[in-house]
């Protein structure tokens, strides 16, 4: 059960696993004293000695102490000389904050945060600790929450003006947290356009290590993740500590090793990309981190992630639903279609089993190529002169549902949207705008600019049977500036982008909620908590060569479950590698996340169609376990030829085990692959070969799987306990 204690100089927040303890020292410095294992109490004397402070909390603030405090929310500007979590700049200039505590409440269930995606539901505590600055006159509450079903802590921070001359947040970090040791490798997920999220793991050492964004998204590059593990730390062992940004625009997340060998995680708003100007009586929030523990390395990190992500961040009819097995016509077709074209993709899609047909770019306007019409949501009759409506009700005639591709946050400089209202886009005065993919950004920061996008793709779901859209995104964010906002609020204008976007997503998830979103930017560019919230899948890469996605997929999954990857069989030689694997490879690796196909069907052989069907039959079979199981890495990508990994169903009686090896090795023994996950009580047969296991046997010793011979050889199998 989820609880908090306070007592006069401790606040405990803690469930059956772990605790988070935060201390309130002598003149109200709130202070953190602990995050891990569930403790029964916590004395804090042996951690100050640690810190060089009094044991009994007293604390002389003289001789820039504030620099050896473990704080919770430290601010710059009074002997902090670590980077802190606050920056505020006063009306004279200048910038200090001395936060002192004021009260702590504690109330039943998740708080929520306005206009913010973050985590909600369940069984949970939150914890309102509220600080002071008196002579800014400016109240910080800082909010925690805890949850009885996921090892989590969510936290933000809440900022109000209450003085009365303006103030300027220079920073408004979501999450810190001082360790009293660096003793940790940093892990981070970096990676670029169609190979996302590599793992990177390094040892900390003194000063800063980080990975940030300021693309305006958060970005192909880096993650708004990071992990710090205890050396030796494995998939199956070891200590981690690990927090996610609830956010999907530029952000920060680094470590700081500072004086006495102490680490401070923080994460946040990138500062770049930031101010906040607080006139009295004003306030602003800052977005959700999301915090976890594990004693089970990064497989029971992992675990935490993707509860919270199943049972707290994705929301509406298809949290828990099996998702539909869809076809996509980009890579079959780019921009050249017609109706009967796709209507002969479609056929063939559902011959075989196929449950979505989505027609992806190129629909609307006169857009033969990337160089037009965004802005322009109204079909192209020259490619479908019987329109959209007659499209879809002919898919939905070949008994498959229908979805549609949009790109709502761009305007291209070639579109009756850009000629009609050049002063939608984002842009600076007097400067030629810089193109990305020969197009600008919106400014939605503007409430006319979030209608006219809100009501651009709700006028084409309200007048079309559309049952999925595909929500792109494809350039980073530059000539960052607003013919709204005034001088004082222009750096306001890439997080009032995020809640401008937030707003509209908000309205289209309420007023369509049978509509499926799946979000996308240049394949997984923006592959974070915050747009889940709002998209239950997000597409992956647009990298769909097996072997690149075992690592791509195997980097998304240390944060993301399978139920929120995209992950597809595309055609060969692979579009983006040129490499040719067999069709076994391609679906054994896409039926681990949101399967579906990303090519015409027709061009494949009859004996692949007959896989093709039978994969297909299969993953209908397996769907609820590949989706919604607890999903374990076994062999990784990034340390040797092979991949494997296991999803075990909830009750742990049914499995999928997936092994890729990418270059055939000469004389290569098959290995024996320590599985994961089952219940050491059951015996298990592998359906494939018929053999019959105890689950202790295969976790223990092992089950030596045999691959096929030839490059990116692939085995599928599936478990059923007896
Ligand atoms: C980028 C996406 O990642 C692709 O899947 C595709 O939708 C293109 N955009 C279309 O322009």
């Amino acid at each position: 059960m989820p609880d908090i204690i306070i007592t006069e100089k401790q606040i405990h927040l803690r469930n059956d696993r772990i605790s988070y303890v935060i201390g309130i020292l002598e003149g109200g410095i709130a202070a953190h004293l602990y995050f891990g294992k569930r403790v029964e109490a916590f004395s804090a004397a042996s951690v100050l000695r640690r810190w060089g402070l009094p044991e009994d909390g007293s604390l002389s603030l003289q001789n820039c102490a504030l620099n050896h405090v473990p704080q919770e929310y430290p601010a710059y500007g009074l002997g902090e000389m670590r980077e802190g979590a606050l920056i505020v700049r006063a009306a004279d200039g200048t910038a200090s904050c001395d936060l002192r505590f004021v009260s702590a409440e504690i109330a039943d269930g998740k708080y929520g945060l306005e206009g913010l995606p973050a985590s909600f539901g369940g069984n949970a505590k939150t914890l309102r600790l509220k600080l002071r600055d008196e002579l800014l006159g400016l109240d910080v509450t800082l909010l925690y929450a805890i949850f009885d079903n996921c090892d989590i802590i969510a936290r933000s921070a809440l900022f109000e003006n209450r003085g009365g001359q303006p103030l300027t947040l220079e920073r408004a970090a979501s999450l810190c947290l001082d360790l009293p040791d660096c003793d940790y490798d940093l892990i981070t997920l970096s990676g670029d356009w169609a190979r996302e999220r590599d793992v990177i793991r390094r040892k900390l050492t003194p000063g800063e290590m980080s990975v940030s964004s300021i693309r305006g998204a958060s970005s192909l590059l880096a993650s708004p993740f990071a992990a710090l593990a205890r050396p030796g730390t494995t998939e199956a062992s070891g200590e981690v500590l690990a927090a996610a940004l609830v956010y999907s625009g530029s952000f920060y997340a680094g470590v700081e090793v500072g004086s006495r060998h102490a680490a401070r995680l923080m994460l946040g708003l990138n500062d770049r990309h930031f101010t906040w100007l607080l006139q009295p009586g004003e306030a602003f929030t800052a977005p959700e981190a999301v915090l976890t523990w594990s004693e089970d390395g990064f497989d029971g990190m992992s675990a935490q992630f993707h509860c919270l992500c199943a049972e707290h961040i994705v929301r509406g009819k298809f949290a828990h639903a099996p998702r539909p097995i869809l076809l996509n016509n980009w890579e079959a077709t780019y921009f050249g279609f017609d109706e009967e074209k796709l209507l002969t993709i479609a056929r063939k899609a559902a011959e075989v089993g196929v449950e979505l047909f989505v027609l992806d770019d190129g629909w609307f306007g006169h857009r033969d190529s990337d160089n037009s019409s965004l802005g322009d949501w109204v079909v192209d009759r020259r490619k479908l002169p019987n329109g959209l409506r007659s499209l879809a009700e002919k898919v939905h005639g070949l008994g498959l549902k229908f979805g549609l591709w949009f790109e709502p946050e761009m305007i291209s400089p070639d579109s009756d949207l850009y000629r009609t209202h050049p002063e939608y886009a984002m842009q600076i005065r007097g400067r030629t705008p810089i193109e990305g993919r020969n197009q600008l950004i919106l400014d939605l920061s503007r409430a006319d600019v979030q209608d006219f996008v809100y009501s651009a793709v709700a006028d084409v779901l309200r007048e079309n049977p559309i049952d999925y859209v595909k929500w792109d995104m494809n350039r980073n964010f530059s000539n960052v500036g607003s013919l709204q906002l005034p001088p004082e609020r222009m750096r306001e204008l890439p997080h009032r982008y995020m809640l401008g976007l937030y707003g509209v997503l908000e309205r289209l998830q309420a007023d369509f909620p049978d509509v499926l979103f799946e979000s996308c930017s240049s394949g997984g560019g923006r592959f974070d908590l915050g747009m889940l919230y709002y998209m239950p899948q997000t597409w992956c890469s647009d990298n769909t060569d097996a072997l690149c996605r075992c690592r791509i997929q195997w980097g998304t999954s240390l944060v993301f479950p399978p139920f929120s990857m995209g992950s597809h069989v595309s055609a060969v030689p692979n579009h983006q590698t040129g490499r040719i694997t067999p069709i076994r490879a391609r679906a054994n690796v896409a039926m681990s996340g949101c399967f579906g196909f990303e090519l015409d069907l027709n061009k494949l052989p009859e004996s692949e169609i007959e896989e093709v069907k039978a994969v297909i039959a299969r993953v209908k079979t397996l769907r609820q376990t590949l989706l919604y199981g607890r999903f374990h890495r076994l062999l990784s990508p990034f340390e040797g030829h092979d991949t494997a990994w296991i999803t075990v169903s909830e009750d742990r009686r049914e499995a999928v085990l997936m092994f890729t090896r990418d270059l055939a090795q000469p004389d290569t023994d098959a290995p024996m692959l320590r599985l994961r996950g089952l219940d050491p009580a059951l015996i298990y047969t592998v359906e494939e070969t018929g053999e019959t296991c105890g689950g202790d046997e295969l976790m223990r010793s092992g089950l030596c799987v045999a691959l096929p011979g030839g490059d990116a050889a692939s085995v599928s199998l599936t478990l059923r306990a007896l």
